[in-house]
């Protein structure tokens, strides 16, 4: 049995809690708001996961000390825009060397950092921190079936093979099979630019575009993920792979996607805050846009799916418009 810590308990964060938990660890879960916890401990239930039942077993604190003292493994399983405080804030908490995993999936707007590379950074800044292990999972993956058992695959990514293999072990189960994978940086890219692309089709179906449009935008997606991927140095073969294509496909074809869902709602009209209003939890997408085109810039990377998205996103584009556009490009090879 592993001594266990989850950060953040939101949606997927309590997912893995209980699957961890179900399969004999020792899980304590903590999250910035206490109310959450208090709830949770209280009906063993999650509001927006229905029908899953938490075990008893389970431990809850709003101390983040505690939640971090004595850890075979800490999760950062907030979203996106709170990993750097909370890793700020766990970092004194946390012996050196403590094996860490990230499940969260953006890039850092201001820094282009990725999420694992943020909490590294964070680490890194706190005295008697000297040798980071921190690993990335990530994959197609919807927490809404993870919460009931449904068969699922997912990349541990880690720079160093033996911290990869170590999440690996903690978290494989009959029903989760996780695979390991060295590239770092191009699995946690996937995992952010896919939610973009997500958005596109989203938008695509708001416009009542069918079968056809969707396709194209995945795969043509995927070709705008591998080239800045590849110009960032990660491996192409990680595009093609659970982080990659995989996920680029639950999360364009899935009704749990809440970036298909946003992108469907702005297709129609909407404006991006009301979307994100009306979705009422994180829209990784929204967020992870900015980095996005920042880094094709840096790196001299074409996106136009990305670009056109953007038009959308920041209201100075029409969506029949954008796609007037991507369709009118100059001809291209595969
Ligand atoms: N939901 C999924 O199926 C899924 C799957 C894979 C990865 N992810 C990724 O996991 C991350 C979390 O997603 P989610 O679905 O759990 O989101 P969510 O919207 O359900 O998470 C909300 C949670 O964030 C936490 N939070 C709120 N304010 C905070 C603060 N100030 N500081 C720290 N934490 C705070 C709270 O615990 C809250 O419940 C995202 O990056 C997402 O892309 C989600």
């Amino acid at each position: 049995m592993n001594k266990i810590a989850v950060l953040g308990a939101g949606t997927w964060g309590t997912a893995l809690a209980r699957m961890l938990a179900v399969h004999g660890q020792d899980v304590t879960m903590w999250s910035a708001l206490p109310q959450e916890l208090e709830s949770m401990a209280a009906t063993r239930r999650h509001p927006n996961l229905p029908g899953m039942e938490l075990p008893e077993t389970m431990h809850y604190t709003p101390d983040l000390a505690a939640a971090c003292a004595g850890r075979d493994l800490v999760v950062f399983a907030v979203p996106s825009v709170f990993v750097r405080q909370t890793a700020k804030k766990a970092a004194p908490c946390l012996p050196d060397g403590q094996l860490i995993v990230d499940v969260a999936k953006g890039i850092e707007e201001k820094t282009l950092l990725t999420m694992s590379e943020v909490i590294e950074a964070e680490l890194a800044a706190c005295p008697g921190h000297g040798h980071c292990r921190v690993a990335a999972l990530s994959g197609p993956t919807h927490a809404e079936e993870v919460a009931r058992d449904m068969p699922t695959l997912i990349v541990a990514a880690a720079k160093d093979e033996a911290d990869a293999q170590a999440v690996q072990k903690i978290f494989t189960n009959p029903n989760f099979r996780v695979y390991t994978n060295t590239d770092r940086r191009g699995v946690e890219l996937g995992g952010a630019v896919k939610n973009v692309i997500a958005l596109a089709v989203g938008m695509a179906l708001g416009l009542d575009y069918g079968d056809n449009a969707k396709a194209a935008l995945i795969t043509r997606g995927n070709a705008e993920l591998a080239r800045l991927g590849v110009a960032m140095g990660c491996q192409a073969a990680t595009f093609a792979g659970l982080s990659g294509m995989g996920d680029l496909i639950v999360t364009c074809t899935s009704m749990h996607s809440r970036n298909l869902h946003a992108g469907m709602l702005m297709g129609r009209g909407m404006s991006a805050d009301q979307a994100r209003q009306e979705v009422g939890q994180v829209v990784e997408g929204i967020n992870a846009l900015p980095a996005a085109r920042k880094l094709a810039k840096q790196y001299k990377v074409e996106m136009p799916i990305v670009e056109a998205v953007y038009g959308i996103v920041s209201g100075t584009l029409p969506a029949r418009s954008a796609v007037a556009s991507l369709m009118s490009r100059g001809l291209k090879s595969e």
